[in-house]
């Protein structure tokens, strides 16, 4: 799909179809208003009527027979105007271009809803809720899919061009889109990882999607293998891969955006279980499928680290990847095991499935004592406890810092990946003392996401920043609808929110 940004008018632009934003509880204007006109007033009559409220989220499409030179249009509704903000243009512009997807469409028009909102800021959402919106995951779907089911599943939109008023804003708009269609493609990037399934991406063949994408995109490669990590000590991560005949990679990708630094500059972490069946703590069968997604976190970390290297900002990066497959077997770790951790901390196991923590902790270990990165984020599918608490919308952030963790709010609110800091009072931490180890890996069910997070933490180098993001609700690898950009299954979170947390590092906001 080719993105266009042209001087022109929506009711005069001829192609296939043009997407009309609408504002609630108030007269049609602008562009609607000309294609209105146009229509005969129908869309103003739908308003008038209460047939079409024009409430956020709501949008339907028609053709036009005839009546404008763009064979069909797509009305979204924008909601009320004093609550617009950049979130509800990235979501309109993906109801829009998927509606008119839907009837056939393959070339089509809008222009960038900016009431209130920064120009450039609006033109990139709007890019990356269209390129997300588009997303479909079907590379497993034959002929024989065609034959047996009635859908719309085929047809691709082939360009999308977005209207401006004057010349003096081509240039802005061209850039803020093609910031936004990186965003975007890099998002859809980590769907494409999370939704192959186990047998298609066990770590070593994530470890080969990440190195084609470093290659390509001129990064520093290379995977810490069983023996290598031996060899650094990282007992935690070999632990819950040992009962797996696919071996592990801890993968690592380098940008140096910043070669006058000697410092390591931002980590960017992610868990990367390509399957979690929960090994000897066996998990139930129903949803079991859902852990081929347990890599989310992971596949955010390779997919930020493309968009990082297209974007080029001025720090050092680096993303690691923690990739395991957890599962019993004759050589699998077991309960009452205790491993030996790279930082030299001993912990016991009393629960197989607590693995995402244990990757990690060797992950988080590596990068802020070995290479001496911070700040630190990691991103991970951990526990379902924050699923409970949270939900779906919200990623849970739990921080060493209260500044770090005020940031990602901040930029969640923007991107619409939205996070909220947990606590971690000192008290949750004893849920996690052994008897036998320095720690245990699960502090049971009682605030299972902050137990979850005082173990990673404990992994984390003195001095260096911390957050970890707990995505097991919002990367959506469980029961979900979709919604506007945000595709029903492995949404792609927090790719963006990694991205811009670098971006602004770079701009020394971070
Ligand atoms: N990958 C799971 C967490 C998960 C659950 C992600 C549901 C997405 C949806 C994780 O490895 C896990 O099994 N966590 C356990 C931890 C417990 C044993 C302390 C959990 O949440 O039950
Ligand atoms: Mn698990
Ligand atoms: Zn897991």
């Amino acid at each position: 799909m080719q993105f266009d940004v042209e001087i022109g008018t929506l009711s005069q632009w001829s192609g296939d179809g043009i997407i009309v934003t609408v504002f609630q509880d108030e007269p049609l204007s602008g562009a609607a208003a000309q294609v209105d006109h146009a229509l005969g007033g129908e869309i103003q009559r739908a308003l008038d009527n209460k047939e079409f409220s024009a409430r956020y989220t709501l949008h339907f499409a028609f053709y036009s027979m005839g009546t404008l030179p763009a064979a069909r249009v797509a009305v979204v509704g924008l909601g009320k105007r004093d609550k617009h903000k950049l979130d509800r243009a990235r979501r309109a512009a993906a109801d829009g271009v998927k509606d008119l997807r839907k009837l056939g469409a393959k070339r089509v028009a809008l222009t960038v809803p900016a009431e209130g909102l920064d120009l450039a800021k609006a033109a990139q959402a709007t890019a990356e809720g269209i390129v997300m919106g588009l997303f479909r995951f079907q590379k497993y779907f034959t002929a024989a899919a065609d034959a047996l089911w009635e859908d719309d599943f085929r047809n691709e939109l082939e360009s999308v061009t977005i209207l401006v008023n004057d010349a003096s804003q081509l240039e802005t708009v061209r850039a803020a889109v093609e910031r936004g269609r990186i965003l975007g493609e890099a998002n859809n990037f980590a769907r494409t990882l999370a939704n192959e399934p186990g047998n298609k991406m066990t770590p070593l063949l994530l470890a080969e999607q990440a190195r084609a994408m470093a290659d390509k995109n001129g990064l520093e490669f290379y995977v810490i293998d069983r023996d290598k990590a031996a060899e650094l000590g990282m007992g935690a991560f070999l632990g819950v891969a040992q009962g797996s005949q696919n071996p592990p990679a801890m993968i690592v990708m380098r940008y140096w955006g910043d070669p006058s630094s000697k410092e390591g500059g931002v980590g960017l972490i992610g868990k990367g279980i390509t399957f979690d069946s929960g090994g000897i703590s066996l998990k139930p069968a129903d949803g079991m499928e859902n852990m081929k997604g347990d890599m989310s976190g992971g596949a955010a970390t390779i997919a930020a680290m493309q968009a990082i290297a297209q974007l080029k900002p001025h720090v050092n990066v680096t993303g690691i990847v923690a990739a395991a497959e957890n599962m019993p077997g004759g050589n699998a770790f077991k309960p009452g095991d205790i491993l030996r951790a790279m930082n030299g901390m001993t912990i016991e196991i009393n629960n197989t499935d607590a693995e995402g923590r244990l990757v990690l902790a060797d992950a988080v270990a590596y990068a802020t004592k070995e290479l001496k990165l911070s700040p630190v984020l990691d991103a991970a599918t951990l526990t379902g406890a924050i699923v409970v608490a949270l939900g779906i919308y919200r990623t849970g952030v739990f921080s060493n810092d209260d500044e770090l963790a005020d940031t990602l709010y901040e930029i969640g609110e923007r991107t619409g990946e939205k996070n909220w800091q947990m606590p971690m009072d000192e008290e949750y931490l004893l849920a996690i003392r052994s008897d036998w180890a320095d720690l245990k890996n699960s502090g049971g069910r009682p605030g299972g996401a902050i137990t979850g997070a005082w173990f990673i933490r404990q992994f984390v180098e003195k001095g260096a920043k911390w957050a970890h993001l707990d995505i097991a609700g919002a990367a959506g690898i469980g029961e979900a609808k979709e919604r506007g950009y945000i595709n029903k299954w492995g949404n792609g979170t927090p790719t963006r929110t990694f991205v811009e947390f670098v971006l602004q590092s770079a701009n020394g906001k971070g």
